[in-house]
Parts: structure tokens; C-alpha cells; sequence
């Protein structure tokens, strides 16, 4: 039997809340289905710096090097505000992305049937919405150098730089090319040519690749901003939308919330295949660690445990298995099974992080 390893780093916030229920599906999936992970556990983000001193430990970049996949909870919280930039806990989480090279971040935007009403947007416009966000996740100005805060005269000056290379530009249009296949074979490439030069390029290079290598696959070019009026007026235009890190990082915020709840979208990151054949990857939820609810058992762990049925399809070649995941996901929310944030305005009373985990281990029992 292969082995399949995974580094669990839970890290701030609702971060280890969340990955608490991840652990009672993997735990599931070793007893019920026959499929064991080698599973260990490390600190990252402001849990590292308050143990280490930083926000992630050499030695822990260099276990997430080894694994087949890292599965994060969520880094930063108030307390760790005034720290400098180099130790803030979402440094963390960028040395882990830019080192393993993870240059493809998927961001599905997926909206539930049960949870269509209560998005803020009409039923008919999110029901049914299926669309991929892939968000270039180790370049731009996330990145650029030079950056930094300067003296310039009697005033601050604070830069950063946004910068694209060609080669990081054409991997992940492939990468975007690849899951439109799979899916409705659209591409939307969004960037803003009409005010950057590394939108100009970034929209030149998507062209080229597309022309020489998927010329089956439709594409269409759109400016950012427009990107994000679109995407709240019609989204379903939308199959697979390819954009940069800052542009990704906003719009896959705005997509979360299409699908009713923050607490609902899961992302994978990944790069490189290794010498396994398995890419790079770590996943984790696109919300952050919601102090504000840390510790109280409120947070929905849903985008937490998508992101697990995300590794099952994309690190192990498990897709039946991320499907039966996900439609466990569906059956508890078409039960009415609720978290706080998932309540719609006629109220209800919410479950806890711990009775949704439990719900959906129920719902995986009665798939078997
Ligand atoms: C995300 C988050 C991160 C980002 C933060 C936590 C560094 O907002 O994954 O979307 O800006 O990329
Ligand atoms: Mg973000």
C-alpha cells in the first residue's frame, strides 16, 4: 500500500477549531473506507512565532517539503498586529506558498442548493453556480521588490511592486487551460492592461499560450474591476476565471460570498508534480482566523473539510472519495444543519463547529 502523508499545521484563530473536524473525517476515512493517512502536526503563523520566534520554523518548511500535502487552518490575529512585517504570522503562510513554489491557488466557488436563498443575491443568480477561481498565488506585488516603507524628503513613502515574468504568467493560464477542459471549457483572463504594463503583458502571454496550446478552449479578456461587476451581476457567465495574486485575493472573496458564507469556499495550492508524480500542494480554507468568534465553537468548519475532499482529488487521486465528501457536505446543509454564519434573516438556532463536524461524519455513514 502507497502511503499517503499529510502535515496539519492548524495555526491561529479558528484555524485549530476547524481542522478539529477535518481530523474526524480523515479519522473516518482510515476506519470506514480503508484509507489511512500518515498524519503529523506543526505550528504556523502566530502559534510559531509565540513557541519559535517566527512564523514558520525552518524545520517545519522543510516537513512540508517532504509530505504529499499540507492541510492549513488559518493564520494572524489582532494580537500580533504591531510585529514587523518579516515575523507577522502571515509571513507564515507566504514562505510556505512562495518555497514549495505553489504557483496555482483554485478557489471553486460552488453554491449550495439548500444555501441559495441565502445568499445576499437573488436565488435565480447564484443558484447553480459552479465557477474555479485560479489565483496566481507566488508572484506580483504580494512579492515585487523593491518594498517597504522609505524616507523621501519630510514625508514616508510606502512601495510596493507589482511584477510577472513570462514563465509565470504561461504556467498558470496552462493550469487554468487544463481545469477548463475538465469543465465547461471557458476561460475568463482578468487583469487591468488598461492602467499596468504587467497587465498588458500578463494579457498578451494568456493570449499566446491559449493560440499555441489550447486553442479548443474559449477565452475571453476582461478588466479587473469589471471582472468584480460582473461577477456580482451575472456570475454564471463565468467557468474558470484566471487572474494575479492581489486581483485573485479580492475576487475569490467576492465569489465566496456568492455561495451565502465565507465560511463555505476551500482553496488548493498547488505547483510542481514531485517526484512522486503528485503536485506540491497544500490546501486550506480562503476565509482567515476570525478572531472575533476564535474559541467559541461558532466557526463553520465546511471550508476547512472541502478543502480535505480538495486533497483527496488533487494530492491522492481520489476523486469518488472528495465527491462523497461533498455531497455528505450537501445532504447536512439540505438538512437545515447551520452555523452561525450560515443563519438567513428569519434566525434559527445555530450548531457548533463540533456538531457540524458530527453532522457530516453522519453523512458519510449513510453514503456507505
Ligand atoms: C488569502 C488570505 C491571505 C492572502 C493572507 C492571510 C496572507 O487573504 O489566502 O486569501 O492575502 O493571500
Ligand atoms: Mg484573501
Amino acid at each position: 500500500m502507497s502511503t499517503r502523508t499529510l502535515l496539519i499545521l492548524p495555526g491561529d484563530g479558528i484555524g485549530p477549531e476547524v481542522m478539529a473536524e477535518v481530523r474526524k473525517i480523515i479519522d473516518w476515512f482510515a476506519a470506514k473506507r480503508g484509507i489511512a493517512f500518515d498524519v503529523s502536526e506543526d505550528l504556523v503563523g502566530g502559534a510559531a512565532y509565540d513557541r519559535y520566534g517566527t512564523p514558520l520554523h525552518d524545520d517545519t518548511m522543510a516537513k512540508a517539503q517532504a509530505v504529499d500535502a499540507v492541510l492549513l487552518g488559518a493564520v494572524g490575529g489582532p494580537k500580533y498586529d504591531g510585529l514587523d512585517f518579516s515575523v507577522k504570522p502571515e509571513r507564515g503562510l507566504l514562505r510556505l506558498r512562495k518555497e514549495m513554489d505553489l504557483y496555482a491557488n483554485l478557489r471553486p466557488a460552488q453554491c449550495f442548493d439548500a444555501l441559495a436563498d441565502f445568499s445576499s443575491l437573488k436565488h435565480e443568480v447564484v443558484a447553480g453556480l459552479d465557477i474555479m477561481i485560479v489565483r496566481e498565488l507566488t508572484s506580483g506585488v504580494y512579492f515585487g521588490e523593491p518594498r517597504g516603507i522609505i524616507r523621501e524628503g519630510n514625508e514616508r513613502v510606502g512601495i510596493n511592486t507589482q511584477r510577472y515574468t513570462e514563465s509565470e504568467i504561461a504556467r498558470v493560464a496552462r493550469s487554468a487551460f487544463e481545469l477548463a477542459r475538465r469543465r465547461s471549457n471557458k476561460v475568463c483572463s482578468m487583469e487591468k492592461a488598461n492602467v499596468m504594463e504587467s497587465g498588458v503583458l500578463w494579457r498578451e502571454v494568456v493570449q499566446e499560450v491559449h493560440d499555441a496550446e489550447y486553442p479548443d478552449v474559449e477565452l475571453s479578456h476582461m478588466y479587473a474591476d469589471a471582472g468584480a461587476m460582473q461577477l456580482t451581476r451575472w456570475p454564471k457567465q463565468f467557468d474558470v476565471i484566471v487572474t494575479d495574486n492581489l486581483f485573485g485575493d479580492l475576487l475569490s472573496d467576492l465569489a465566496a460570498m456568492l455561495t451565502g458564507s465565507l465560511g463555505m469556499l476551500p482553496s488548493a495550492s498547488l505547483g510542481a508534480p514531485m517526484a512522486n508524480g503528485r503536485p506540491k500542494a497544500l490546501y486550506e480554507p480562503v476565509h482567515g482566523s476570525a478572531p472575533d468568534i476564535a474559541g467559541q465553537g461558532k466557526a463553520n468548519p465546511i471550508a476547512c473539510i472541502l478543502s480535505f475532499a480538495m486533497a483527496l482529488r488533487y494530492s491522492f487521486d481520489l476523486g469518488e472519495d472528495a465527491e462523497r465528501v461533498e455531497r455528505a457536505v450537501e445532504t447536512v446543509l439540505a438538512q437545515g444543519v447551520r452555523t452561525a454564519d450560515l443563519m438567513g434573516p428569519e434566525g434559527g438556532t445555530p450548531v457548533s463547529t463540533a456538531d457540524m463536524g458530527d453532522a457530516v461524519v453522519a453523512a458519510l455513514n449513510a453514503s456507505l
